[in-house]
């Protein structure tokens, strides 16, 4: 073809395309006259004026759609108004939200309005435990309720999605992520999962007090070699489907609106680009029909991992393996146009991801409300009730992992306390990372926790003794700094003259979450020390600790008479720390996650394989260490209370059972102290013979029943397929005849036990 036919062709095509965009302008246009006129979103209404938007849409529009940016640039309401922003993160404040919002929905031609993103955590105003806190209180409901009153901050400052909750299994203690989530274990994880997506979106997120919740990180983030963040996972399909997904699926099944993809590579497949997880597992299988949302340029990552030539190549891969909306950089918008046009990337991919975005949008009712009510941000925020609800469930997820000699809880009436520790009186530090818009003058710490709860006539004393902020990769100061040994001098003096002493130690909140992985598990600074001082001088010792993840306290386990796991509790934490030393409230929380003796056990988990040399104390060439002991320091579930439970009548209904069938499994409790309490009953199963090797034992089930004391509770558990099958080796789920173990028990370990048959 000479010259003048190449023109003629192009202005041909042109023309077609220009007149065909015509046609599919007035269709759009009235099939969204009609739709508007539907009234409330129905399904059908909502694929309508999604079809209807799509139509009208240039391709620019539609990458705009696919943007998401952070914070409030004056750039973005020129993008906003063009229609190229579809959403931010991290833009927050009904003013500011407000006038971003009016530049989409009054300036765009299309007025499509923005969704607003945020990461609300653990709160937003009101701020929560940290969720691997919240997961030790093995209590669903309150994991739902913290997660309602987020969103209901949330929603009432103008935001509409919260990028949580984080359900990744996490079995390494080094990776300070662990904080965000429920810890290791995938049955206790899915049931947080579930009730953290409940309890953000309710039955709707389009109600004025829900957001839309998203499962992140898809997926194996958790898994990061050497507990490094953001680094490399390996796993077979098995181990990612057993141990990791379950909470991902639970997510889904409970109707969470949206998913984020993960900087990991998996496999050597980055999961921000990789269509076997994002498409194949996510949209094929589980039918997921939300949004999928990068993580923060983790589309652009693709480079840096070496499965990316260049932006352009990032975008073209992670479009059509399934990421629909690129947080931060700016790969689609800039390249994808060029892309579709060249016919590297095909329209059809591009429409379903703008369809995705527009379903959520639709689905949030954000057509219709789309501006924030700055009266409602004043009236909703850090209500009495919410800071209440703060302070029930911080102490809810407090761990009791020793109390010698009944140290804990303390009289009220104690003549003179001494509240040592860096952590005591430290505003900012309580609430842990990831802290929404929790201030520090809402914080209640210990020291004022403490005060509130004792009798007028006690007499509390404080000093620091240490610093916990210190820095991990300085030199330790030298022993006999005179500053650190000033404030341990005093600590020494407070506690010397002290009837008691409540030593609150632990990490900072910086030292666990993004980028926070640490080689230690130790006690950071001279924390340490002043514990071995403080205890040393014979008085009544409560350690408190603070943490985002186990920590390696041997010492402590085996010298501090009393030790009470507060992790980060949040706004209310020193309400919350003052309710359960003095026995206002019975701790009733189990450890989520397992504690090892030291860093050189990690990975440490509960469900683990026996091995063809299990460990045992007399046989040399078993699977144990030279130095250490192969057990935990405190394994997970564990917990203790100020009262006594007794198990007995373990009850396992007709056996043998079908592979269909469900067996009724039952125990009794009993409170034999003299104190009403909270025990977490646990079943544990294992499949004995397997074609596959399968784990010593998996939590299948937990309650956690309130026991007065002398009163028994009957707690009833019905085991099914879904807790006795496995992945084969077919990778098809399965459930194979034969023996099976049944442990009920108050933590991994220990409890009643029997066994049953499946034919
Ligand atoms: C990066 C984190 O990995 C993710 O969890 C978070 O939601 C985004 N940044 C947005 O802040």
């Amino acid at each position: 073809m000479g010259d003048s036919g190449r023109r003629a062709a192009v202005s041909w095509r042109e023309r077609f395309a220009a007149s065909r965009a015509v046609r599919l302008a007035v269709l759009g246009a009235c099939a969204l006259a009609i739709a508007n006129l539907a009234g409330p979103e129905r399904p059908l209404d909502v694929e309508r004026r999604i079809e209807a938007l799509l139509a009208q849409m240039t391709l620019e529009e539609k990458f705009g759609q696919l943007q998401q940016l952070s914070g409030s640039r004056p750039e973005y309401l020129e993008l906003a108004r063009r229609g190229l922003l579809g959403s931010t993160l991290n833009a927050r404040g009904a003013a500011t939200l407000n006038e971003l919002q009016h530049a989409a929905v009054d300036g765009s031609r299309l007025k499509i309005p923005l969704l607003f993103a945020f990461d609300v955590i653990h709160g937003y105003r009101t701020v929560f435990p940290i969720p691997l806190g919240e997961a030790a209180s093995w209590d669903p409901a309150a994991a739902e309720r913290s997660a309602a009153i987020a969103a209901a901050e949330a929603k009432a400052v103008g935001l509409h999605w919260t990028f949580a909750p984080m359900v990744d299994i996490a079995r390494d203690a080094r990776w300070g992520r662990i904080a965000e989530g429920a810890g290791e274990d995938p049955f206790l994880g899915a049931a947080m999962a579930r009730a953290r997506v409940r309890g953000f979106q309710g039955d709707d997120y389009s109600q004025p007090d829900r957001v839309i919740a998203c499962a992140k990180h898809w997926v194996a983030y958790g898994a990061a070699e050497a507990g490094r963040d953001y680094n490399t996972t390996d796993l077979s399909e098995r181990t990612l489907r057993t141990v990791y997904l379950p909470p991902f699926k639970a997510a889904v099944d409970a109707g969470v609106g949206t998913f984020m993809s993960a900087f990991n590579d998996l496999n050597g497949v980055p999961t921000s680009g990789n269509p076997f997880t994002l498409t194949q597992v996510l949209r094929k299988e589980w039918g997921f029909d939300g949004v999928v949302v990068s993580d923060h340029e983790s589309v652009l990552e693709l480079i840096p991992h070496g499965f990316a030539a260049d932006e352009a190549d990032a975008a073209r891969q992670a479009l059509p393996a399934g990421v629909d909306m690129e947080m931060v950089s700016r790969t689609y918008a800039t390249h994808g146009p060029r892309l579709v046009k060249e016919g590297k990337l095909a329209v059809s991919a591009v429409d379903e991801a703008v369809r995705r975005v527009l379903r959520i949008k639709l689905r949030a009712g954000i057509f219709e409300t789309p501006y924030a009510d700055p009266a409602r941000e004043r009236a909703t925020l850090l209500k009495p009730e919410f800071r209440e609800a703060a302070r029930e469930i911080a102490a809810r997820s407090m761990v009791l992992l020793k109390n010698d000699r009944g140290v804990l809880p303390l009289p009220a009436s104690i003549v003179r306390l001494a509240v040592i520790g860096p952590l005591a009186d430290d505003r900012r530090n309580m609430m842990g990372n990831w802290t929404g818009d929790g201030r520090k003058e809402d914080v209640v710490t210990v020291l004022e926790g403490v005060k509130a709860a004792v009798s007028a006539r006690t007499q509390v004393a404080h000093a620091a003794g240490a610093v916990v902020d210190v820095k991990l990769l300085a030199e330790p100061e030298a022993p006999d700094d005179p500053a650190a040994r000033a404030l341990l001098d005093k600590a020494l003096g407070a506690a010397r003259a002290a009837d008691a002493v409540v030593l609150v130690i632990g990490e900072s909140g910086g030292m666990s979450g993004e980028a926070s992985s640490r080689t230690s598990l130790d006690l950071p600074g001279r924390q340490l020390e002043l514990a071995q001082k403080v205890i040393a001088t014979g008085k009544p010792v409560a350690v408190v600790l603070m943490n985002g993840r186990p920590l390696s306290i041997g010492w402590l386990a085996a010298h501090a008479p009393a030790i009470l796991e507060a992790w980060f509790p949040g706004t209310e934490a020193g309400h919350a720390v003052a309710d359960v030393l003095f026995g206002k409230v019975n701790p009733g929380g189990k450890l989520p996650v397992t504690f090892p003796r030291t860093v050189g056990q990690v990975p440490i988990y509960y469900n683990y394989k026996n091995t063809g040399r299990p460990p045992n104390e007399k046989d040399n060439y078993t699977s144990r260490y030279l130095d250490v002991h192969w057990t935990p320091l405190y394994p997970f579930g564990h917990g203790l209370s100020y009262t006594e439970f007794r198990l007995s009548n373990l009850r396992l209904g007709a056996t043998p059972i079908s592979a269909t069938g469900t067996l009724d499994v039952s125990v009794d409790v009993t409170n034999v102290g003299q104190r009403q309490g909270d025990e977490v009953v646990q079943l544990y199963l294992q499949d004995v013979v397997a074609s596959v090797t399968r784990p010593v034992q998996e939590l299948k089930g937990f309650q956690r029943v309130a026991v007065k004391p002398g009163e028994t509770r009957r707690v009833a558990y019905r085991v099914g397929p879904q807790d006795l099958g496995f992945y084969d080796r077919e990778m098809k789920w399965v459930v194979e005849p034969g023996e099976f173990r049944v442990r009920v028990s108050n933590s991994s370990v220990g409890g009643l036990t029997g066994s049953f048959e499946v034919r």
